[in-house]
């Protein structure tokens, strides 16, 4: 079963929530692999590069968007991303180190689905009164 999406999570922000339902479909493909036992060393280095490469350009995207807005969780938005990526890297570290195991693979789901659940709904909801002030589409073409 897969995770499923629900307006608590909305920030406001139809692109947001759009990137954020795309890093949803990420954990569901990981379950699915771990659930069938169809995980290859060639998917799980694909998955993680591709998995964190998403998400970097999705913390770019937000924040620009509470910056352009002076959301007040800005800074910690920022702080609690910076956070993850960092985290992300040792991830990757340690699959070149110990390879691909169904300890490996469970961590890693238990940890991304439980920080993106705390992080959307601590941080990133509270961007639903800042998203007000100016136009999602203004935002977008800003930040390419
Ligand atoms: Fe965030």
């Amino acid at each position: 079963m897969g995770f499923q999406w629900d307006d608590k999570y909305s920030t406001g922000n139809d692109e947001i929530d759009k990137q954020h339902k795309r890093i949803f479909a990420y954990l569901d493909e990981l379950e699915d692999k771990i659930e069938n036992g169809s995980a290859t060393e060639k998917w799980a280095s694909d998955f993680l590069s591709a998995l964190t490469y998403y998400t970097r350009s999705h913390f770019c995207f937000e924040e620009v968007c509470m910056r352009r807005t002076r959301c007040a969780v800005a800074a910690k938005n920022k702080t609690q991303h910076g956070k993850l990526i960092a985290t992300l890297g040792k991830v990757q570290l340690r699959y070149e180190i110990e390879g691909l195991n169904d300890h490996f693979l469970d961590q890693l789901r238990k940890f991304l689905t439980s920080w993106l659940v705390n992080h959307i709904m601590k941080v990133d909801i509270q961007y639903r009164e800042c998203s007000k002030k100016v136009s999602p589409q203004k935002l977008l073409a800003e930040s390419k």
